[in-house]
């Protein structure tokens, strides 16, 4: 987040080869340098076990990677041959670390490196425990002068493997030196609601249990599993989704106002945040899974019917839950969080219902109903937000009707940088604030770790739906409706706000 240069250096990717190298860090890498973020020295060196490429057939490899996220640019075939390197790592014995130092040695005096290092984990998670000991025991984790890791998501499965997993990252690494990742925080809309909140202080002053009802997160997914039934049969939406994104967005909207804007103040508060959060019953939580049904239109199979799903699995697909903040802003005001794949519409929204007022005056004319104010954050996709307030419909009868003030990003800026570029960056300068601390980590988990366990029922929900209609009766338990996401695309012309499905 900070602004300045970043120093020269090497950034050195584990799982070099690998998806997410190939889809997002290749790609940011690439917009980063074409913006001139990069600095003028800097290389990067891809690691990975299967091997099969030497420098140039990896530089190969690369420019095909960036021409298929549609960048085939003259400049970044230069690029390509300037600054990337391959090494291939074998198993990963000691001695293979110890060629990896070598090869570092080597790039940093042939490009005239100052000695900053970024290691990049973007390994699946059985490997990060070695990754780790590999560097930590040939020196690596303590360069010449910066050394930095990052760490891609899943961190843990449960609390104790987050915990084991931070000890063995603190045996060898400084908090300040890890950088955890959780995509969602570089997303600019993310970002955004911390200015939304802090930048504004007629919203602040209405975030309160005095003033909103409700808040409800919904992140739905049109996607089903696709090709990662392997990984996801295991994991389940509670920890691919719930445990970090969608708590992230609950700490930013929940959180106090942090003493400065510094890294340390706003994990801080957020921290403290998931600490205030009630321990959730199993009477408030609802658990999903997709069967076969339709989207826009097309037939789609069921999660049973994914490749690589077991024959008896009970892996949830979407998780709903009531979280209780128990705080003196908050106490009382329910954070609904949703969270599912094969749903209706694609969308990531938050809507924040504000009470109603306390005497309705329209009655005497003939309008019974009351509608709350309700601010709609749309994170993705068509960012921006949109606050619905009640206006008088000219002429007679007198009637009123529920409009939308709204500001939609592609209306007021160029296209949002994808989060990869935003953290990338943020590793390179060396500000922590968007990485998740060793803390919430384990937080997070110590809140979702006993529902692991719990013996919930997994309903059944239609592929193309928004999930089953036991979340529907989770709030109808308390007095509320999930909000149907709103296509703010559609918001251009006004309409009144839907409040159920
Ligand atoms: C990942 C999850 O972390 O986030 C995926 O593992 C999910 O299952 C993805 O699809 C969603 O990210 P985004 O940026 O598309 O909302």
């Amino acid at each position: 987040m900070e602004s300045g240069m970043t120093a020269p250096h090497l950034f050195v990717v584990f799982g070099g080869t690998g998806d997410l190298m190939r889809r997002k860090l290749l790609p940011a890498l690439a917009e980063l340098q074409n913006r001139g973020q990069l600095g003028e020295r800097h290389s990067v060196l891809g690691v990975s076990r299967r091997g099969g490429h030497d420098d140039n057939s990896y530089r190969t490899w690369a420019l095909e990677a960036l021409a298929e996220a549609g960048l085939s640019r003259e400049d970044l075939s230069t690029w390509c041959d300037t600054s990337l390197h391959y090494l291939q790592i074998g198993e990963g014995a000691l001695q293979d670390y110890q060629r990896l130092a070598d090869r570092i040695a080597e790039i940093e005096r042939g490009n005239d490196l100052s000695g900053h290092r970024t290691f990049y984990l973007a390994l699946p998670p059985a490997a990060f425990p070695s990754t780790i000991t590999g560097l930590g025991e040939t020196n690596l984790n303590r360069g010449p002068v910066e050394t930095r890791l990052v760490i891609e998501k899943p961190f843990g499965r449960d609390l104790a493997s987050a915990r084991d997993l931070n000890e063995l990252a603190h045996r060898y690494f400084d908090e300040s030196q890890i950088y955890r990742i959780d995509h969602y925080l570089g997303k600019e809309t993310v970002q955004n609601l911390l200015v939304f909140r802090f930048a504004n202080p007629l919203f602040e002053s209405v975030w309160n249990r005095d003033r909103v009802e409700s808040v409800q997160i919904t992140v739905a997914e049109h996607l089903g599993v696709g090709s990662r039934a392997g990984y996801y049969d295991k994991t389940g939406a509670l920890r691919d989704m719930i445990q970090n994104h969608v708590t992230q967005l609950v700490s930013l909207m929940g959180m106090e106002v942090p003493g400065e804007f510094s890294a340390e103040s706003v994990r801080h508060e957020k921290v403290k945040l998931l600490k205030s959060v009630s321990p959730i019953g199993a009477r408030d939580m609802v658990f999903g899974q997709y069967t076969a049904g339709a989207i826009d239109g097309d037939k789609v199979v069921g999660y049973m019917e994914e490749t690589d799903v077991r024959a008896d699995s009970a892996t949830e697909t979407y998780a709903a839950l009531k979280l209780n903040i128990d705080t003196w802003r908050w106490q009382g005001v329910p954070f609904y969080v949703r969270s599912g794949k094969r749903m209706k519409r694609r969308v990531t929204q938050i809507a924040v219902t504000f009470r109603r007022p306390p005497v309705w005056l329209f009655e005497s004319v003939g309008v019974r109903d009351m509608h709350p104010n309700v601010l709609l954050l749309t994170l993705q996709p068509d960012e921006g937000f949109a606050l619905f307030l009640d206006v008088k419909v000219p002429g007679e009868p007198f009637g009123l009707t529920t409009l939308p003030l709204h500001f939609f990003y592609d209306e007021a800026f160029e296209p949002i940088p994808d989060a990869y570029q935003t953290l990338l960056l943020d590793v390179l300068k060396g500000d922590q604030t968007l990485f998740v601390h060793a803390e919430e980590a384990e937080t997070s988990w110590e809140l979702y770790g006993p529902l692991l366990d719990a013996d919930v029922r997994v309903h059944p929900y239609f592929a193309g739906s928004w999930g089953p209609s036991e979340a529907d009766d989770l709030l109808a338990r308390y007095g509320h409706v999930w909000h149907a996401p709103v296509d703010v695309a559609n918001l251009h012309v006004p309409r009144s706000l839907p409040d159920s499905r």
